[in-house]
């Protein structure tokens, strides 16, 4: 299949205030699920998908501690741009504030609260990855789905219309985090006006190509696992899911090293390297028995 060049972006602003106060000193991205932050989760899809430029919007006061943990990217044989939202003003502002840095190139929009795991997911990801006009975005079935973007279809299973947070949903397929955009969403994220909560919904681009005939949803399969963790309760699932997935297989999943190393981004002496500044963790510990069964 054939790989259009993407561009990446981390959308990881925002205020927390669901997680108050966990997250009045800290981003809601940068706390921990189970073993490692957040915002390492959706790194790994982009980087599942072959993606290494990436920017990684951030709150202004923020940035400093994202810079801490990821740097320039350079470890993980990525290269990443830092970009700033000033005030949440809605989750397609990302494509504005990146208009710059895409410059003119296919995008992967992911937000930085969400998780994805799942064998067949990388499949998915590899269609969204070839497909040279429009958006790709990925449904997913919930039984609350008036809390997220809500997709429905026809008998023929065309999508009909995305709705963001519907009072009444038109079906029980939410919309995840994750968009695939060709070469137009920053002109198209120009276009949008402000929501009643005064943001630049990320359901409103999508609308757009919808109303283009150029929107794509992938439905995941039941078999992938899609979370987001915006509240304490979610935050504990996905650290309880990621718990019981890694003791009861004996590996660690969303290692951006890991992920980087099998790339072949990196050599295995610059994983061992970065396994010895992380020895005294079982994550660290991981890393080596990967240098040493690889
Ligand atoms: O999780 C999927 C859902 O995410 C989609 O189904 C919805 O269509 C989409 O609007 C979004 O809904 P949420 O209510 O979950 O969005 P939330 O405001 O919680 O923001 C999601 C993440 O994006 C969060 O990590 C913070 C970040 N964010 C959000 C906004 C509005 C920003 O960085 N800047 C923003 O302006």
């Amino acid at each position: 299949m054939i790989k259009v060049s993407r561009k990446g972006i981390i959308i990881a602003g925002g205020t927390g205030t669901r997680l108050h106060p966990s997250t009045i000193a800290t981003s809601k991205q940068l706390m921990p699920i189970y073993d490692k932050p957040m915002i390492f989760y959706p790194l790994s899809v982009l980087m599942e998908a072959g993606i290494r430029e990436i920017m990684i919007i951030t709150t202004p006061h923020e940035q400093i501690s994202f810079k801490r943990l990821l740097g320039d990217g350079s470890k993980w044989g990525l290269n990443f741009t830092y970009g700033i939202q000033n005030t949440p003003r809605g989750i397609a502002e990302a494509l504005i504030i990146a208009e710059d840095f895409l410059n003119g190139d296919h995008c992967v929009l992911i937000l930085g609260d969400n998780f994805f795991y799942g064998e067949t997911f990388s499949s998915g990801l590899e269609t969204a990855m070839s497909l040279e006009e429009g958006a790709t975005i990925f449904g997913y079935r919930v039984n609350n789905p008036s809390r997220y973007g809500v997709v429905d279809f026809d008998k023929s299973g065309q999508a009909l219309s995305i709705e963001e947070k519907p009072l009444i949903p038109k079906s029980n397929y939410a919309v995840t985090g994750l968009y695939f955009y060709d070469e137009n969403a920053s002109k198209y994220a120009h276009m949008i006006t402000p929501s009643e909560r005064q943001e630049l919904e990320i359901s409103s681009l999508n609308q757009i190509y919808l109303s283009k005939g150029l929107l794509t949803v992938n439905i995941l399969q039941s078999g992938i696992t899609w979370l987001d963790t915006g509240t304490h309760k979610s935050l504990f699932e996905a650290a309880q899911f990621v718990n019981v997935l890694q003791s009861r297989q004996g590996i660690r999943i969303c290692c951006p090293e890991v992920i980087a190393y099998r790339n072949n981004w990196i050599t295995k002496s610059d994983l061992m390297a970065q396994a010895k500044e992380l020895e005294k963790s079982g994550y660290g510990n991981y890393l080596m028995k990967v240098c040493h069964t690889t």
